[in-house]
């Protein structure tokens, strides 16, 4: 298993109310398997999916990443594991504007210091999303759909064991948000990556090995 969530609970604190996003949700992931979670906009899905990559904590339950109890680590642990076994894929991409497309890949295997030996892959996973030739452009000269797919190998440099995305087809035209879901699938297929990705959308959706739905704070399972 390489995710697995217990019986999460989030609220939040809105001066004297309090609202119950997530209600003792339990969810686990395998290995290379797509989970979709479908809900529409307000019913947790950014939240959760921030708890399971450790960015925020839950109010109660427990959350274990590659057999480690996330829940009692400090934030230097949390960002050492967070870079090693989590790839995040933003519906903005992120990319920094002044580094270069291979660059921008290359960040985090420079913080695990690993930089000179990632090149190699970098160039490789260019090649398998036919971008070689956009490697040493800048953010600001690629299209829309360039850019989060050069977002989605900075998210596979370190050979992550989960990758988490929030609503990744959001900001794209159909045709984009298509090739991207190809690639989310060729990738679970060819690496036997694990991933999340929630969205509203229900053909986004369909890509799951897994679907389910987010309702009422907790997860019901479509197929
Ligand atoms: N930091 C926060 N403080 C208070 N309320 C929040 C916070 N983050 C999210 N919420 C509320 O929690 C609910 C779920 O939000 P969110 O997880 O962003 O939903 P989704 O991503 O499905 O649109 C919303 O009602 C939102 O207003
Ligand atoms: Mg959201």
């Amino acid at each position: 298993m390489i995710l697995e969530a217990k019986q999460i609970s989030k609220s939040f604190q809105n001066g004297t109310r309090k609202l119950e996003v997530l209600r003792k949700l339990s969810l686990s992931v395998d290995k290379g398997e797509i989970v979709t979670i479908m809900g529409p906009s307000g019913s947790g899905k950014s939240t959760l999916l921030n708890i399971l990559g450790t960015l925020d904590s839950a109010t109660s339950g427990t959350v274990v990443i590659c057999g480690k109890n996330i829940v009692h680590l400090g934030d230097k642990s949390l960002a050492e594991l967070r870079n090693r076994h989590i790839g995040f894929v933003f519906q903005f991409h992120h990319l920094l504007p002044e580094f270069t497309a291979l660059e921008n890949v290359l960040i985090p295997a420079e913080l695990m210091g690993a930089k000179d030996s990632a090149k190699s892959r970098a160039k490789e996973l260019f090649e398998y999303v036919g971008l070689t030739k956009r490697m040493d452009h800048f953010p600001s000269q690629l299209s829309g759909g360039e850019r989060l797919r050069v977002a989605v190998l900075r998210a596979l440099i370190n050979t992550p064991d989960i990758i988490l995305t929030d609503e990744p087809t959001g900001n794209l035209d159909a045709a984009n948000a298509e090739r991207l879901l190809e690639l989310f699938t060729n990738i679970c297929r060819d690496f036997q990556q694990a991933m999340i990705i929630t969205t509203h959308d229900r053909h986004v959706a369909s890509i799951g090995s897994r679907t389910c739905r987010l309702e009422n704070g907790t997860l019901l399972v479509i197929t």
